[in-house]
């Protein structure tokens, strides 16, 4: 559908701020019934957005459409034609949220920060996510960074971290840069990204943790390094005999994959067989949160051993490296998208399952201590399509500061077209002293 407007703009953000936009305008044109609410509000704010120039050029594109998409675009004909071009009216939604639906931030565009996470920070949010552009998963822009007052309305603050166009480099655009997570460090006084990092043309088999920090929450955010974790460190929570008992496991030496799935081979990948492996390289770190504690330690949870097993790993006082503690947690159980919270003295995480850009059932674990055990429970999740997390994938879990409110975060993705991947918030309940996230279609954080 983007045409010729791929040739408007020079640099490629807003190439794809543009190309998000039409986007939308074309979808919901085509969408029966007409969906008149959306269609004011992103549509008509998107464009007046546009420089002249675009408009004019939007126009000369409706106007090339074949006839049979003409009847509908004739309301968007009505709006290029009669638009005040150079009014940029500013989007203010009415403090509601509604999961799975277009999110306009401020400029009436959608929201994109996707697998991101927020900060509470001196009375303000801070919003981070992967921003997505509309073809392809890989990053093109970076981390992109909105502000609010009220969790419901956004405004863009740009991109926090970008990537970069030196060839070779760890943030090379086209890279794969998943699920930033931004906390605050009070004794640097510095804001600190950790994010899940892939290396340009090599799939996803760097499996790195990535690190930045910023003076100001909406960035720059100054890249620090990349890696694996803790190379030649073994988990807390792995005996002497477990260790040595892993690393002579003789499918190790062969083949690790040699009959995967099967029940000895997944004994063996809970004995700890892919930590062995990763040993002298140091831990895969795929889907990830950080997540600081009320005295201050902050931890790094990942997805690790081939997302068979997750890892908690302490970070350091200024949260920018690992203290080289860490425990296994899930051995063998394929989490992805850890989310975490505490109340209590416990510690709730709802992590998804391993399907790729599918959404799947969602998991609950708990623990009184970080360092575990933690226990496995059922699905938390309630209502229509509670089967599949509401046809999104956990990202993070958000306590209100001051309260006892949490709210819930997951991505509905949209592989093909990534942009229009949408969010699902929901606030968190409780039956049974057990953590419940209830589908609504539309709730107010204020009312919380
Ligand atoms: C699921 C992960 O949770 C996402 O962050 C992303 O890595 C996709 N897999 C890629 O398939």
């Amino acid at each position: 559908m983007q045409g010729d407007f791929r040739k408007i703009g020079g640099d490629n953000s807003y190439l794809s701020v543009f190309d998000t936009k039409f986007s939308y305008i074309c979808e919901e044109i085509r969408k029966p019934p007409f969906n008149g609410r959306i269609y004011s509000r992103v549509f008509l704010a998107s464009l007046a957005n546009f420089a002249t120039e675009n408009l004019r050029q939007l126009r000369a594109y409706i106007l090339k459409l074949p006839l049979k998409y003409f009847m509908k675009l004739t309301h968007v004909l009505a709006f290029v034609t009669a638009l005040p071009l150079a009014q940029a009216p500013v989007f203010a939604g009415d403090g509601s949220i509604r999961p799975g639906e277009i999110w306009p931030d401020n400029t009436g565009v959608h929201i994109n920060a996707h697998g991101g996470g927020v900060l509470a920070h001196d009375g303000k949010y801070y919003w981070y996510g992967e921003h997505k552009s509309d073809h392809t998963s890989s990053a093109l822009v970076g981390v992109t960074c909105y502000s609010s007052d009220n969790l419901s309305d956004w405004t863009n603050c740009g991109v926090a971290l970008k990537v970069v166009d030196t060839e070779g480099h760890d943030l090379e655009r086209g890279c794969v840069l998943e699920r930033p997570k931004v906390v605050y460090n009070a004794l640097t006084g510095k804001y600190v990204m950790w994010f899940h990092l892939e290396l340009k043309g090599k799939g996803y088999a760097a499996a790195r943790y990535g690190v930045a920090t910023a003076d100001n929450p909406e960035g720059p955010f100054t890249y620090l390094r990349s890696g694996r974790v803790l190379p030649g460190i073994y988990p807390e929570n792995m005996s002497l005999a477990e260790r040595r008992e892993a690393a002579a496991l003789p499918r190790l030496a062969s083949d690790p994959w040699a009959e995967a799935w099967s029940e000895p081979w997944r004994s063996d990948v809970r004995l700890g067989m892919f930590n062995a492996r990763d040993i002298v390289s140091g831990q895969m770190a795929r889907d990830m949160t950080v997540f600081v504690d009320d005295d201050g330690k902050a931890y790094h949870i990942f997805s690790s051993e081939e997302n068979l097993t997750l890892v908690i790993a302490e970070l350091s006082a200024d949260y920018t490296s690992h203290t080289g503690r860490y425990i296994r947690v899930a051995p063998g159980d394929q989490n992805e998208a850890p989310a975490i919270f505490k109340k209590d003295g416990t510690y709730w995480m709802i992590t998804s399952g391993c399907t790729g850009w599918d959404p799947n059932e969602a998991r609950m674990y708990s623990a009184t201590s970080i360092w575990g055990p933690w226990t496995r429970h059922k699905n938390p999740c309630r209502g229509p399509k509670a089967e599949l997390t509401f046809g999104g994938q956990s990202t993070y879990i958000l306590n209100v500061p001051g309260t006892d409110n949490f709210i819930f975060m997951a991505d509905i993705w949209r592989p093909k077209h990534p942009s229009d991947a949408r969010y699902v918030w929901l606030p968190i309940s409780w039956a049974d002293g057990k953590p419940t996230v209830e589908w609504q279609q539309e709730w107010k954080p204020g009312e919380l």
